[in-house]
């Protein structure tokens, strides 16, 4: 059964606290926060405030998605925020090591997100270093885009690359998945699906969530 993270940024941001508790009693396993700065990406979400703030009600692991600039700058703050794990980008981290130590040092779970294109063979000298990978399988930036469909080769690529290494890395998925999608997903080695509006724009979003778990391999 896959891992499934609904990403807040689709949910209702007058409603957070009535989102977050839909998200608790759900089968879903992560809760994804999305911060984005403006600079790596063409938009800006919210930050720590709003993330202590979900801290206060939220049950499940909170997995925090950086699209920011100089992410080792503001990585203590979202500890304090109340982050499980933390995903730093590849493209602007040029001392990626020393972020991913950083966020261990820290107590977190340490993941790293590539752009769709960004290959996968990149992660090479870093993959055991890493709790799990993010593939984006849209350009970062906005919820509700078209899935890129390239982005199924990479994740089988990047399952290939963990299973010839014999590590536990989890391979997450993040933009445009659908129940539709998802089984395709997950039979390429996903094992983390992350679903904004497929969730929160749902009539039923439980039961969304309940079919996105229930995709099997
Ligand atoms: C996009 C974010 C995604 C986004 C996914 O930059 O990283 O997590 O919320 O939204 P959907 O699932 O609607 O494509
Ligand atoms: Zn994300």
């Amino acid at each position: 059964m896959p891992i499934v993270a609904p990403s807040l940024l689709a949910a209702n941001f007058l409603k957070l606290e009535e989102e977050c508790k839909m998200v608790n009693s759900s089968e879903a396993d992560w809760l994804h926060l999305d911060v984005m700065d403006g600079q790596f990406v063409p938009n800006i979400s919210f930050g720590i405030p709003v993330i202590e703030q979900v801290k206060k009600v939220i049950t499940k692991f909170c997995d925090v998605h950086l699209m920011i600039e100089t992410p080792e700058n503001l990585v203590p703050a979202f500890k304090k925020a109340g982050a499980d794990s933390i995903i730093v980008h590849y493209e602007v981290c040029p001392n990626l090591h020393r972020n991913i130590q950083q966020i261990k040092e820290l107590g977190m779970k340490p993941a790293v997100a590539i752009n769709p294109h960004t290959p996968v063979f990149l992660l090479e000298d870093i993959l055991a270093d890493l709790h799990h990978v993010l593939i984006m399988t849209v350009n970062p930036g906005f919820g509700g885009q078209k899935f890129i469909q390239h982005s199924l080769e990479k994740v089988s690529a990047l399952r290939k690359m963990i299973d010839e290494r014999k590590l536990d890395v989890l391979i997450e998925v993040d933009g445009g998945v659908t129940v539709e999608n998802a089984s395709s997903l997950v039979n390429a080695g996903a094992d983390i699906l992350v679903a904004g509006n497929t969730v929160f724009s749902s009539k039923d979003p439980l039961q969304t969530i309940s079919q996105l778990k229930a995709v099997s391999r």
